[in-house]
Order: C-alpha cells, then sequence, then structure tokens
C-alpha cells in the first residue's frame, strides 16, 4: 500500500477515509483534522488556555502532543487514583505523562538553541503537568472509597468517574483554565452513544457532545479534540511519533459493557468501514435538529454549599457527600 501523498510504503489505511499514508504525512494529518475539528466545533481559540486531562494511555498523550505542536498553550493534569490491580497501574501510568513532559521538554530546549525565532520556546511559557492524588489530597485511594460506598460496590468505575470529573472541573478552575480537554476517541463516542440509545436515555444523549459549555461562572468548557479520531488512528500516532504510553487498560473496566460495545461495533465496521464515524456524526446532526432537547427537560442547578461546583441536588454535590460519609463513619466508630 502506497501513501497517497507522495508514494512512499503506507504505515497506516484508513479505510473509511479511503486513505493510506506514510509515517511522515500521517503525523501531519493528525494535527490538521484535530484543528480542523476543533475550528467546526469552536473548541477554543489559540488565545485560551487549555487545561488536558492525561491519563497516560495513547490518546490523551498524543492528544497533549498533537494541541503543543498546532501551537496551543495547554497544560496537563494527571489524577492519580490509587489502582494497583496486579500491574502497578497509577504509578505507572503516572510515570507515562511524567516521562513525556520531561522528552518535550528536552526536545523543546533543542529546538530553541537550533533555532532563534519565534514559537513556544522563545515566549518563555513552558508546559507544566499538574498531579493530584486522591489518597494523598482526600486521604482514600479510588478502591478504597469504592469500597465503603454503594455507588462502587460492585465496581468503582462510576465513583472513580464522579471523582476525575469533580477534580478535572476543580483543577480547571483554580488554574484559571478556559477549557478543560480530554482525550476521548470516536470509538469511546460510539460505544457511548450505543449504550445511551440502547437506552434511549434522552438526557444523556443531550449531554453527549464535542463541546460541553460551562455550566456555570468559573468552570471550564469541556472540549474533546479527537471525537471523531478512530481509536486506531491515535494508537498509530503514538507509536509513529514515539510516544510511550500505559497499553493497560485499567484493570477495573475488564467485562465493562462499554468495552463489549466497542467490539460490537468493530465488528460492524470490519464488515462495513466508517459505521462507527456514520453514527456518530449522524446522532450529532440530529442532536443538532433538536431531536432530544424537548425530551430531556431542563434540570435546575445549584452550587453545592461545600465547594461551589454545579450539582441537582439541594446542599451538597455527590462528590461531597462521598467524603462527609467518611467523616460521619470515622465519627460513628469514635
Ligand atoms: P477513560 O474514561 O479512562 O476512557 O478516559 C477518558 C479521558 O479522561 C482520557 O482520555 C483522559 O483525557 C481523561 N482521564 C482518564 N483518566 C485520567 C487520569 N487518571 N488523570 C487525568 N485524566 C484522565
Ligand atoms: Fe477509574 Fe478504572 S479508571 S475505575
Ligand atoms: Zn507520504
Ligand atoms: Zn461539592
Amino acid at each position: 500500500m502506497k501513501c497517497r501523498k507522495c508514494g512512499h510504503e503506507a504505515v497506516i489505511n484508513m479505510r473509511q477515509h479511503k486513505l493510506a499514508l506514510c509515517g511522515e504525512h500521517f503525523l501531519e494529518w493528525v494535527p490538521e483534522q484535530t484543528q480542523r475539528f476543533i475550528e467546526k466545533y469552536k473548541m477554543f481559540t489559540p488565545d485560551e488556555r487549555v487545561l488536558v486531562a492525561v491519563s497516560g494511555g495513547k490518546d490523551s498523550l498524543s492528544l497533549w502532543d498533537v494541541l503543543l505542536r498546532l501551537g496551543y498553550k495547554a497544560d496537563g493534569m494527571y489524577i492519580g487514583l490509587g489502582i494497583d490491580g496486579g500491574v502497578d497501574y497509577s504509578n505507572q501510568s503516572h510515570q507515562m505523562c511524567e516521562r513525556f513532559l520531561s522528552n518535550l521538554k528536552s526536545q523543546m530546549a533543542n529546538v530553541k538553541s537550533e533555532t532563534p525565532g519565534p514559537g513556544h520556546g522563545d515566549s518563555g511559557w513552558e508546559p507544566t503537568l499538574h498531579v493530584v492524588d486522591i489518597a494523598e489530597m482526600y486521604g482514600e485511594t479510588i478502591p478504597d472509597v469504592a469500597a465503603r460506598t454503594t455507588r462502587g460496590r460492585s465496581k468503582p468505575c462510576s465513583v472513580c468517574g464522579l471523582i476525575k470529573r469533580h477534580v478535572m472541573n476543580r483543577v480547571a478552575r483554580d488554574g484559571g483554565y478556559d477549557v478543560l480537554a480530554t482525550g476521548h476517541n470516536l470509538d469511546d463516542e460510539a460505544a457511548v452513544l450505543f449504550g445511551n440509545t440502547l437506552a434511549w436515555n434522552a438526557g444523556y444523549l443531550l449531554r453527549q457532545a464535542p463541546v460541553l459549555p460551562a455550566d456555570k461562572p468559573g468552570l471550564a468548557r469541556k472540549v474533546k479534540p479527537f471525537c471523531r479520531l478512530y481509536e486506531r488512528e491515535s494508537a498509530a500516532y503514538a507509536l509513529v511519533r514515539g510516544i510511550e504510553y500505559i497499553y493497560d487498560e485499567c484493570p477495573f473496566a475488564e467485562g465493562s459493557t462499554s468495552i463489549a460495545h466497542k467490539e460490537i461495533l468493530n465488528q460492524m465496521e470490519k464488515d462495513s468501514p466508517g459505521t462507527k464515524l456514520q453514527f456518530y456524526l449522524s446522532f450529532l446532526r440530529a442532536r443538532e435538529q433538536g431531536l432530544f432537547a424537548e425530551h430531556a427537560g431542563q434540570v435546575e442547578l445549584n452550587a453545592c454549599e461545600k465547594c461551589g461546583q454545579p450539582t441537582s441536588a439541594p446542599g451538597l454535590c455527590a462528590f461531597c457527600r462521598l467524603w462527609e460519609r467518611r467523616r460521619t463513619d470515622a465519627l460513628q466508630i469514635l
């Protein structure tokens, strides 16, 4: 298979786009596509400050890399969840993020010394990685919190999602960022969409989008610049670009419905290339036309009494209630 642009050996054939590219042209194509989506969905502008949530996996590290190559001022944020799962999962993923940043800084230092002129190196700005360790900050790891709450008893994923969303919002707000970017790719989005469609959950369908505007003042907009990039493409980007990432999935993800949905969608994609993309794009069009809006109803949001983040509950938000329960339990033991 030959690269469509230069005729050299291709490293990837994207059947859904009828496009094969060599390494060099693929490394150009991914940022071009990402920039197109950033503009199309009005995610952010070059003067806005972006915070990228990095998990140490291929999608979020590739995203950080692409945004920096495109010239955006993007910092990273890693949340230490305290998950071991027999593979030292959280420590390994943290290390991948730190390694990515130190490699990047040495590359930037080289570029700076070799090419005087405008660019990141000369603006004085350097990307940083914010690290929040849940156990250090709140006294318990995710598996610990999950074990003592009904929400997490069968699997920690729901508690984990709640905590991650809260912490991401807080770091974005405290750091004065305009936008919070996550590495969700097309496979993630199509799988979530599949699950929400099976349940016809109009509320969730309404809230699934490439851009979620800030709910309240002080909260960052949430964006997914890779939402139209296949997982296979983001993995190929990391590989060709030489980005080291953690191969292991979170140990708790094993057997999850979203993985089962991904497998079903992959089977359909194999039989008919482009199925996942069409599924997602048709949904976005339907959503744009207001298909789910009138059924979802408007939920009234208040500021949580403790942390100030928006919540549909009166008083404390679900995140603060998690830790409040721990305090009450501890008092009962005394
Ligand atoms: P997941 O829910 O694990 O598929 O992750 C979706 C996105 O959430 C990733 O692409 C990251 O942007 C972000 N993310 C997941 N885990 C973490 C973490 N531990 N720290 C920071 N960001 C994360
Ligand atoms: Fe949170 Fe797996 S990443 S439970
Ligand atoms: Zn080429
Ligand atoms: Zn709260």
